[in-house]
């Protein structure tokens, strides 16, 4: 049985056949409708979320499956104290996948553990996000036809977005790709990322703190909200929030192939006059987020359609 705990739980010759499968799914839905007749996905929320959540129940109820699960701990046994182990253990009597999503590292690992479903991390605390991550590549490759020879900005909270951690992780594997991290001193990414990731697959990195200079550089933005739920006082977030602010003047320092993701919810970071700029990828990638997932589902149940 197969979980997806990391995007290197894949290969990158099945991350290439998933994206593939993503690809034929959005041009042939119909072909899929039925794939997941009689299958049940929970979705075990610990944390809110509207994209991840929403977009693995659609993603089941496009294939014929069905859903169940909370939003919420509060609306869970979580909040009677019960552990994530036994949590699991009973869900795995009621379906047949599901996407768990915690506020602590490292919970989806344990739940994959004491599972007897294929368990989809749907986010874990500052760590990891592997879904997003394949929402991110596939938007990639389609805004601009590759995922090699790159050059991508990360921009904003690098220290605890959990998105930017996982799409490091998953793009080092591909040729010739480049960061600009842009951040304010305090967001830095981590260390442990830096070194055991960047400088160990030899990835050539800078950092810089304005948006403006890494502009012209760029053929993706990664635009990031600054996490206010990870923050240990108020004071510091509310110094941190509004650091940077992507506007249509900004947009004029872009090359004219240089396309913004951001894997919402967009706070203040992206003005929203940026929207209509055919640059802006961020509501396509929404869209992308859903075939990517039925193809992730598809792939974990190991159901195949001819
Ligand atoms: C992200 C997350 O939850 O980490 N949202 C998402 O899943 N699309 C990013 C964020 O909350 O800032």
């Amino acid at each position: 049985m197969r979980h997806l705990m990391s995007p290197l739980d894949f290969t990158v010759e099945e991350l290439d056949q998933l994206l593939d499968l993503a690809q034929d799914i959005e041009a042939n839905p119909k072909k899929y409708a039925h794939a997941c007749d009689g299958k049940k996905l929970a979705t075990l929320f610990y944390e809110p979320s509207t994209r991840t959540r929403l977009s693995h129940e659609a993603a089941m109820l496009n294939l014929g499956g069905s859903v169940l699960g909370f939003s919420s701990a509060d609306s869970s046994s979580a909040s009677k104290g019960e552990s994530v182990s036994d949590t699991i253990r009973t869900v795995s009597c009621y379906a047949d996948i599901c996407a768990m999503r915690h506020p602590k590292e490292g919970a989806p690992m344990v739940a994959c553990q004491h599972s007897s479903i294929p368990v989809i991390n749907a986010g874990d605390g500052g760590h990891q996000h592997p879904t997003q991550t394949l929402t991110d590549l596939l938007t990639i490759r389609n805004v601009k036809g590759r995922l090699n020879n790159l050059t991508i900005g990360l921009c904003g909270d690098l220290k605890f977005g959990r998105t930017v951690h996982s799409l490091i992780n998953a793009l080092v594997r591909y040729e010739n790709i480049r960061f600009i991290l842009i951040s304010p001193e305090e967001l830095r990414l981590p260390e442990y990322i830096r070194h055991d990731v960047l400088d160990r697959n030899n990835i050539e990195y800078k950092e810089e703190v304005r948006l403006e200079d890494a502009m012209p550089e760029l053929d993706i933005l990664y635009m990031t909200r600054v996490q206010k739920e990870r923050f240990f006082n108020e004071e510091d977030y509310v110094r941190m929030k509004d650091f940077y602010i992507l506007d249509k003047e900004k947009m004029k320092l872009a090359p004219k192939d240089m396309y913004v993701l951001h894997p919402l919810p967009r706070v203040n970071e992206i003005s929203v006059d940026v929207d209509d700029d055919p640059r802006a990828a961020y509501f396509r990638q929404v869209q992308y987020g859903v075939y990517v997932r039925m193809a992730l589902i598809l792939t974990l149940l190991d159901i195949h359609v001819d």
